[in-house]
């Protein structure tokens, strides 16, 4: 049969705004989960035997147990850059393509980036608070005093797209970069002005720290106990990667014990973070939940690029957007 006679069968682990799925409507069966799934709902685990394409969230675990499941799958496409959900190895092992969707929200996540180094340093969310709630009696030249930005250091941990893209903004504010990533850039390093060093020392000399490795078993728990007690005393440290990048346990500890100053995190090993963990109560640290990509026209861009890996299956062409790790920073 002609691969555009056939219409696969197709699981979308989340249900998208309507008209999102409307291409690949048209040219497969479909089926969606719901929208507030926080991995693979029933209905659809009931009928992933059948499923040749999967189209997943990053909430949503491929892993070995699911592939088991899944005899007849021939594509999966995760609609995020990281594929730390999906057991690459075990996709290879079957020969089937990963997609994702890289490029799509590098800008995006480096503004984030900036917006939380800077919310951080001059400690936004407090002033606003203590204003809000009538702590704000006069002027006063010594209220929520903060950083400052020009002539501090911001070091980069992973100078990949996204890496780049907050070296380039972070100029902009005046910060000296410095980066540590197991690639020299030396483009970077003559247009940013920015010096690669090694971890240690990156943790050792910056004000700020920024992390944009992708979650991988050399990054997991990279900055542990050990790499937090290396920070300043007066540094903040921005995650906004993967949240298995730093362990929260290690970095309440390193806050309690003033080992840092301050955490702007907008990813967590749990998400979403629950209710009682003990950095909702921190002053000294801001929580986004997961926002990084959250911009009507990423999101957009986001599908665009899924669909086009999702058109290019139903049609039995190759993927265009699939993972190649070597491109990994
Ligand atoms: C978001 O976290 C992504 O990986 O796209």
């Amino acid at each position: 049969m002609p691969a555009s006679a056939h219409r696969p069968f197709v699981i979308v682990t989340h249900a998208l705004p309507e008209g999102w799925l409307a291409l690949l409507e048209s040219r497969s069966e479909l089926l969606a989960g719901p929208a507030d799934a926080a991995g693979l709902a029933p209905e659809l685990l009931a009928r992933l035997g059948e499923a040749e394409g999967l189209f997943t969230l990053l909430t949503v675990r491929v892993d070995e147990a699911l592939l088991q499941r899944a005899p007849r799958l021939r594509v999966v496409s995760n609609m995020a850059v990281g594929v730390d959900n999906i057991d690459l190895a075990a996709c290879t092992r079957r020969g089937i393509p990963v997609g994702h969707t890289p490029g799509v929200l590098t800008e995006a996540t480096a503004d984030l980036a900036l917006a939380l180094l800077l919310a951080a340093a001059r400690r936004l969310p407090e002033s606003s608070r203590d204003a809000r709630e009538g702590r704000w009696t006069t002027w006063s030249p010594t209220g929520w005093l903060g950083a400052d930005l020009p002539g501090a250091t911001l070091g980069i941990v992973g100078m990949g797209k996204i890496g780049q893209a907050v070296a380039t903004r972070a100029r902009g504010f005046g910060l000296r970069i410095l980066y540590a990533d197991r690639n020299a850039r030396p483009e970077v390093e003559t247009n940013l002005d920015a010096q690669r060093v090694d971890l240690v020392d990156l943790l050792r000399q910056s004000d700020f720290v920024s992390l944009h490795v992708p979650l991988m078993a050399e990054t997991r728990h990279l900055i542990n106990e050990s790499a937090l007690r290396a920070m300043r005393r007066t540094a903040i440290l921005i995650n906004i990667g993967r949240g298995a990048i730093v362990p929260l346990a290690d970095l309440v500890a390193a806050l309690e014990a003033r080992e840092i100053a301050g955490a702007a995190l907008d990813v967590f090993e749990t998400e979403p973070l629950p209710p009682d963990h003990p950095l909702w109560r921190r002053e000294d640290v801001i929580l986004t939940p997961h926002v990084a990509a959250a911009s009507v026209h990423i999101a957009e861009r986001h599908l665009a690029t899924l669909l086009d890996n999702v058109g290019r299956f139903v049609r039995g062409e190759a993927l265009l957007n699939v993972v190649d790790k070597a491109r990994w920073c």
